[in-house]
């Protein structure tokens, strides 16, 4: 449901201080005695901090006991703050309920698949459905919209952090309720419950609402649609807190713009932020590089699917890390220049704010080994001369602030519902990765030098001469007939194994599979074809599949065959298939290529549809470029990114425009993009 109209940026306090992009870090000065607070004012100062996230764990502090109230530490920062020019995003506080609260009301807290009660003791012990929890948490919100709704340094709202990062299943009897309560407005009757959820099976016909309950430990499978639908629900429970905290926030403070940090980074995946973004003034993220080969590429695919979540306008990184995080199994420093590319990277994806986790690094607390922009060394230190570089260099990219990101040609389909679903237990494979198989795509990409958008499955397809919907395994109809509109209109469609297979409730579409697809890709499968993890196919194209065959049977004598198996029980029959309609084409990928066999085959592809590099051949797959301009901001100008993949350095002289900036080093004389260089030029 759509409850904004205006998105709207941060209200920055008197005087207005022109385009500027935002710079901080959550900061937390409860950890700390009062007269280290003036020297943080002072460092952020150098480092050319406006901005910080103040009070998102500070409950307790802030409400020692249930009765009474300690205002005046608070008070005094942001007073120290703002006449240090820096301006607040004021956290509600209410992420971490206090001791008192979980010992007077232990029934707050959540309950796990087990029935086991998540202690106290981290933090994100509650139940987004506890009215209990509700009103305590609900009446701070309002405490605290009082109290600094006039104060000059308040530029935005932080509602909670990270909504469902610790508490999004929550299997407890309150949850329970909420979830019966969200079944009768999704299905109206018991009688359509049990269609949907195909209750006939296993003898688990409802006769009573009641007799509903989450999908708890069960002796086997659960039913697959009771957990998508508690997928759905558990999405939902948390978007109807983040409203709840809105809402009294938007009555108090109507001009004080609101905003949440969401995860989209990884396998975080039970939170639906296409579906949260309109709830917000602006879209917030949270990112930590994962490591591992991709590294890079799943930073830049989660700041592009964090733009488009954002519809392009800019949006804000809350919280990523200056080095080590500490919640890895081995947590490895950034290496120089990471810090600044990595940051950059999010701004080359529509960012206007640069902000960490946290300001001064914690010398007591779970987070003690995590960086910070102020680490244990002290100013004295590499991570806090980069800060400081990094400072610099967004002050010289401050034209670029309110531009959007420019649309590619390209799209990546991203489907939550898919995500969900097609990872289900009881399928062909319990080795099919979702988000894995989207990112082997957006590397294919990256390669190839062609830009391209992380879309959101419900986003517009106008304008994209490509679309490819990896593993897009639950089609409604209203979702295959905008496919088959879009390809009637000239698009090109490439999707993959699994693909098409069921409806909104899970149930297969029949008459061969890819179901709600087969006749747009005019292909017929009658079995699936999953691989041993020891297995694997070469196809005639020189590539190699993984995890996954499909026996394809070619039903439309438009289909031409891109590449057939070589090996294996399939060999001689279709591996890749493109059905030409008059202006328009749907291609079929039936294993798992992975990102070395998806280069030639997307380069194929994309070809075809006449999709090509925008960079200069030599420089095609060792940058990523990007590109801002156009809308609020950037007086038409547009702004290309050009970031270094590779850890080697590259030659620019072939890219034009006029350098806006770029970290310092980041380019030599000879227009040489050092290795993780990052340039920003105005063309
Ligand atoms: C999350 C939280 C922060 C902190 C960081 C550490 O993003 O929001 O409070 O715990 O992780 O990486």
């Amino acid at each position: 449901m759509v409850s904004r109209t205006t998105p709207r940026w941060l209200r920055w306090p008197d005087p207005e201080p022109g385009a500027r992009l935002a710079f901080g870090a959550d900061y937390n000065p409860e950890q700390w005695s009062p007269d280290v607070w003036a020297e943080d004012i002072q460092a952020m100062r150098t480092a050319g901090v406006n901005i910080v996230s103040l009070a998102i764990f500070s409950w307790a502090r802030i409400q020692p006991t249930a009765d009474t109230y300690d205002f005046g530490w608070l008070d005094e920062v942001m007073d120290l703050l703002h006449a240090g020019g820096i301006a607040v995003d004021l956290a509600t506080a209410t992420a971490s309920p206090p001791p008192w609260l979980t010992t007077a009301h232990p029934e707050i807290l959540p309950v796990d698949v087990n029935g086991a009660t998540i202690s106290p003791g981290a933090r994100q012990h509650w139940r987004p459905t506890s009215p209990v929890f509700r009103e305590h948490a609900l009446r701070l919100v309002q405490t605290m919209a009082q109290r600094y709704a006039d104060h000059p340094a308040l530029t935005a709202w932080h509602i909670s952090n990270e909504l469902g990062c610790h508490n999004i299943y929550d299997f407890s009897d309150d949850a329970a309720r909420a979830f019966r309560i969200w079944l009768r407005e999704r299905y109206g009757s018991l009688d359509g419950l049990n269609a949907a959820w195909g209750t006939a099976f296993w003898s688990q016909r409802y006769s009573d609402w009641e007799q509903i309950l989450p999908p708890r430990l069960a002796a086997s499978h659960p039913n697959p649609t009771q957990q998508l639908d508690f997928k759905r629900f558990s999405s939902d429970a948390l978007k109807d807190y983040l409203r709840a905290e809105r809402d009294i926030l938007r009555a108090i403070t109507p001009d004080i713009p609101i905003t949440t940090n969401f995860m989209v980074m990884g396998e975080t995946r039970g939170m639906d932020y296409a579906d949260w973004a309109d709830e917000v003034d602006f879209v917030a993220n949270d990112h930590y590089v994962l490591p591992g080969p991709q590294a890079l590429d799943e930073l830049s695919f989660s700041a592009n699917l964090t733009g488009n979540i954002a519809q392009g306008r800019p949006w804000f990184l809350m919280e990523h890390s200056t080095s080590a995080v500490n919640w890895q199994p081995i947590n490895v420093a950034k290496r120089p220049g990471e810090l600044a590319r990595d940051s950059l990277t999010h701004v080359a994806h529509g960012a206007d704010a640069v902000c960490y986790f946290q300001w001064r690094q914690s010398a007591a607390g779970a987070e003690k080994y995590h960086s910070a922009m102020l680490p244990h060394a002290g100013t004295e230190s590499e991570v806090f001369r980069a800060v400081t570089d990094l400072g610099a260099t967004l002050g010289r990219l401050a034209p670029i602030a309110g531009t959007h990101r420019r649309p590619a040609r390209a799209a990546i389909l991203f489907d939550w519902t898919s995500w969900w679903t097609s990872e289900h237990d009881s399928h062909p494979s319990s080795r099919l990765r979702y988000r894995q198989e989207a990112l082997d795509w957006y590397s294919a990409f990256l390669d190839l030098g062609v830009r391209v958008d992380v879309l959101p499955v419900a986003a517009p397809l106008d304008g994209y001469d490509v679309v490819v919907a990896p593993v897009l395994h639950v089609v409604p109809a209203a979702l295959a007939q905008r496919l088959n509109a879009y390809v009637d209109g000239g698009g090109h469609l490439v999707t993959t194994y699994f693909s098409g297979i069921v409806d909104e409730n899970d149930h297969v579409w029949l008459g061969g599979y890819p179901g709600a697809l087969r006749d747009l890709l005019g292909i017929r499968i009658e079995e699936f074809g999953p691989l041993l993890d020891t297995e694997e196919v070469e196809l005639d194209n020189g590539t190699t599949g993984t995890l996954w065959t499909d026996r394809i049977d070619v039903t439309d004598d438009r289909v031409e065959v891109l590449a057939r198996y070589r090996t294996g029980n399939l060999a001689g029959r279709p591996a890749v298939t493109r059905r030409a309609t008059d202006t328009g084409s749907a291609s079929y990928v039936s294993t798992r290529l992975g990102q070395a066999g998806l280069r030639p085959v997307l380069a194929g592809l994309l070809d075809a549809a006449g999709v090509s590099s925008e960079l200069p051949e030599a420089l095609r797959g060792r940058v990523e470029l990007t590109v801002r301009g156009g809308s609020d901001g950037g007086d038409g100008a547009e702004f290309w990114f050009v970031i270094n993949r590779t850890d080697e350095p590259v030659d620019l002289s072939e890219v034009g425009g006029d350098v806006l900036g770029e970290p310092d080093g980041a380019v030599g004389p000879q227009s040489v993009l050092a290795a993780r260089g990052v340039t920003v030029r105005r063309r």
